[in-house]
Order: structure tokens, then sequence, then C-alpha cells
């Protein structure tokens, strides 16, 4: 900004006003360390930017147009990865190279050539397993789910707040397991970090699909949680939150991201996050790991909802995930300056109020 207020003034003034040019420079310099502090504090920086995003198609079938989420098999599919050429930038063949080498070259590429403010990262959204919550829901009903069951902790037998992975669950996280262990010697990269929904079945689903896989020694499965990643908040007890105490006691590996409470305080039994509140907290967990993590290839493990609003974030298309399902997602970033807006304060989003005797209601 100096520089730029700078160079006319010598361009008018000649050589001869260098010096006094020069002294001005001081002076302004010394203005601003000495009443301007904060705009040179790297944290005041990040909190008053954000990022706008876009999704780079072309790479990977879920954000093509034409794919059907409804068919579509990302385990039978190579994640998705499309088959194609990339510029060759260094004027050398890559022969013997495989898909998932040449593109993480060309990310890395990217990112090396990229003007400063933007970025490029591929995320690794995947949906937990199959929960208890998600049995219970189609044992009662949606409609029934929604107006009365998801409010109580758990009936019939079955707990549904903050729910356990079934073995179903297990299964389907062991099966991207197994799609890990085919693809690693293929030259998929690894996620250079993990970020976790601080929920118990993404912690459960994250273990399962990373843990006892020949990871490269210098990116270990080290799950980072973080409250801002977690499932639609507020009324059903499946999205409260079990304090940091249990999550600690519970899975001693992962680690809490930096004042990440002990209690959970965002979640309310009357109120439910409506999804424009929603998209933007997703929003700001993004704008976080965009400003501080280098990784380009980086995993997150969360829920339906909260993937719908990151790929409505990022400008990805809708896509439907099943339990257990991943999409990646790759993705530009570009600095702006200023606050993120925050969307207007709108009512909950439920419940529902039950119509007389639905199907799934006790009598
Ligand atoms: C959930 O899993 C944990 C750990 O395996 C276990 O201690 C707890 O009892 C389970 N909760 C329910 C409701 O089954
Ligand atoms: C944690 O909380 C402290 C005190 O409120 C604050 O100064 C700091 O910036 C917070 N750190 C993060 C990463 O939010």
């Amino acid at each position: 900004m100096l520089l730029r207020i700078g160079r006319p003034s010598l361009r008018i003034c000649g050589i001869n006003s260098a010096i006094p040019f020069l002294f001005i420079v001081t002076i302004l310099v010394l203005f601003f360390i000495m009443h301007g502090a904060t705009t040179l504090d790297p944290e005041a920086t990040a909190s008053s930017s954000h990022f706008k995003y876009t999704t780079v198609k072309g790479y990977f079938l879920q954000s093509e147009d034409n794919t059907d989420s409804s068919k579509f098999d990302f385990k039978k599919q190579n994640f998705g990865l499309i088959e194609r050429e990339y510029e060759d930038h260094h004027g050398q063949r890559h022969e013997g190279i495989s898909q998932w080498q040449r593109f993480e070259s060309y990310v890395r590429h990217l990112n090396e050539k990229s003007e400063d403010g933007v970025r490029f990262k591929v995320l690794l959204l995947g949906r937990h397993g199959q929960g208890w919550h998600n049995v219970a829901e189609t044992k009662y009903g949606t409609e029934a789910w929604d107006c009365y069951w998801s409010m109580l902790d758990g009936a019939d037998g079955i707990t549904w707040s903050d729910a356990n992975l079934t073995g179903i669950g297990k299964g389907q996280a062991q099966d991207v397991n197994d799609l890990w262990k085919a693809l690693l010697p293929k030259g998929i990269p690894a996620p250079e970090t993990y970020y976790v929904s601080p929920l118990t079945r993404t912690i459960e689903t994250a273990d399962v699909t990373f843990k006892g896989l020949r990871l490269p020694d210098h990116k270990p499965y080290k799950p980072i949680i973080k409250e801002l990643l977690r499932e639609a908040i507020g009324v059903h007890t499946c999205d409260r939150r079990s304090t940091a105490t249990y999550i600690r006691e519970s899975f001693p590996h992962v680690e809490l991201e930096e004042n990440f409470s002990e209690e959970d305080r965002l979640w309310s039994a009357d109120y439910r996050e409506p999804s424009s509140a929603r998209k933007y907290r997703l929003s700001k967990l993004l704008d976080d790991v965009f400003a501080h993590d280098n990784g380009a290839f980086l995993s997150l493990t969360s829920h339906s909802g909260a993937i719908a609003s990151v790929l409505e974030a990022v400008g990805h298309r809708s896509f439907d995930l099943e339990t257990g399902g991943v999409i990646p997602a790759f993705v530009k970033a570009e600095r702006v300056h200023g606050e993120r807006e925050r969307p207007p304060h709108e009512p909950s989003e439920g419940p529902p109020a039950c119509k007389l005797n639905p199907a799934g209601l006790p009598d």
C-alpha cells in the first residue's frame, strides 16, 4: 500500500525528491507501528477477512451436473476421480504415474503458482455410518420422529441421545477403511489433517475409517475435534454433544480444538438451527480451516445436514450421501476483506406440531 502511494510521486518529482520521499515513508511507517498496531496483528487480519469459495469442476464425477447421486457409488468409482489428462507444467511426461498422483501434483502446482490470498484444497467429506438415531427414525417414521421421538433420549431399548454407531454403521466405516487400504498403494494422497465433529457417531466413524492404515509417517491419523463441524443444532437429542471430559475419556487419542467448552453451550431443547444459520456456521468453519491449515487434502467427518451446508457454501451442486458415504469437494478459496455477512436471525426450524394420531406415535 505504501509503495503504491509512493511510486507516482517519485515519477512526478524526479530523483531529487527520493530523500524527502524516504523521510515521509519512515514517518508513515512509524505512524502505523504506533497507532495502527492492530492492523499488523495477524489475528486481527484473519478475523476481518473471510473467503469466497467456488467448486472446481471437471475433476470429480460428483461435481458434474449429469451424475445421479441416488445411483452413484464412490467405492466403485475411485472416490469419483475422473480419468483425465493434466496440463504438463514441467514439460515432462508423467509416465507410470497414477491418476491420483497426477491429480495431487496438479493441486500442489495450483497452490504454488496461485496469487496471495488464493488457495485450493480437496475436502474429503465423510458422513458417519448408521447410528441408533437413524434406526429410530426409520422405525417410527420421519414425521413422528421429528414431532415427538427425536426429543426423547431414547425408547424401546434404543438410546439415541448423542447416538452410537450400530453394527451396520461400523461396517459402513469399515468399507471405507477397505477402500483406503486399496487406494493408498495406488497413490491416493493421505489426508494431511483429520477434522471430526464432536458427536460420538462421527468420532467412531473416523476411527474405524482411518485406524490401521499404512499412512505416511508424517501424516499420522490424529483427529481434531471441531465444534462447528457438528450437525444441525438443537431440539433433537441425537445432535446434543457429550461433555469434553466424556469425549477425552472415551477417545483419548483425539485432540479437542482450542477453547472447546466442557458443556455443550450451543444446543437448546426448543430452538433448532435454521438452514441459513447452519450454512453460515459451516462457512465460518471453512474460513477457520482455510486460514490456518496449509494442507491441500483434508478429511472432514461430519453429518448429512452439515455436509449439505458445506457443499452449498462452496458452490457445489447438492449431492445426497448415504450413511457412511464420502464425497470429495475440490475447492478454490479467495480471501475477501471484511467480516462474513451474518444472516438475519430466523425462527426455529422445528419441531413441527404432531398431527392427530400420526402413525408411529404411542397411543
Ligand atoms: C456407546 O458406546 C460406548 C463406548 O463403546 C459405550 O460405553 C456406551 O455404553 C454406548 N452407549 C450406548 C447407549 O449403548
Ligand atoms: C480462546 O479464547 C481466548 C480467550 O477468550 C481468546 O483470546 C483466543 O483467541 C481463543 N482462541 C481461539 C483459537 O479461538
